[in-house]
């Protein structure tokens, strides 16, 4: 697949709910900019790769925590990638590209690689491939991020040495399964030498 459109059941500035499930919500918006004031504190990106735009939250927290001078996202979804072009119009340094991350001509590697995906498959991820592409994605001495939900221990990504900056309690965040979830973290994960 390399892009799609998607019909969601609703598609608006707060939530985006897909079959059913909820793709993303502002509910995560708190969580959110927790996540990227402690990764500012961190690391100072210059170039940037977001995955995913969903509603542009992490965007606009990336541009306005992180001012990467190149901030490049990938978007799967032709609607919403209309938001994005929208969103860089608005943005210096902001370059759109509609298609799937994994197969994605992107301009490798990144300083900073933000990943929140979501999987409109039937097929399971594939979490050993895609730390593979994520790995070419990020280059030696940068980092990933990804959202963590949940008081849990972190996703393995092998490839990568993950670090929890810190634990929080954060205002209750819609999953996508229906349920919420109270706790959060901020994670980076580093590439191993
Ligand atoms: C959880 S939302 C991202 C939320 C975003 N971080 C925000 O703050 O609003 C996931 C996004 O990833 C997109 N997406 C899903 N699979 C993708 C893929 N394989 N490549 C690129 N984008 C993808 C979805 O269409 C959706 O916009």
């Amino acid at each position: 697949m390399t892009n799609t459109s998607l019909t969601f059941d609703v598609k608006t500035a707060d939530r985006l709910i897909w079959q059913g499930q909820v793709v993303m919500s502002r509910s995560e918006a708190p969580y959110f900019d927790e996540l990227f004031e402690r990764v500012a504190q961190v690391v100072r990106p210059e170039r940037v790769l977001e995955i995913g735009f969903g509603l542009g939250i992490s965007a606009d927290l990336i541009q306005r925590r992180l001012q990467p001078t190149e901030h490049h996202i990938v978007e799967i979804d032709t609607g919403i990638y209309a938001d994005l072009v929208r969103f860089a119009g608005d943005h210096r340094g902001v370059v759109a590209c509609l298609g799937d991350w994994r197969s994605a001509p992107l301009a490798a590697p990144f300083d900073l690689v933000f990943y929140d995906p979501f999987n409109y498959t039937e097929e399971p991820d594939d979490p050993v491939r895609e730390a593979g592409l994520l790995r070419h994605l990020v280059r030696n001495g940068g980092a990933l991020c990804h959202p963590h939900f949940g008081d849990g221990p972190p996703r393995v990504l092998p490839g990568f040495r993950t670090v929890v900056l810190e634990r929080f309690k954060v205002p209750k965040i819609d999953m996508a399964d229906g349920t919420h979830c109270g706790h959060a973290a901020a994670v980076l994960c580093y590439p191993d030498d």
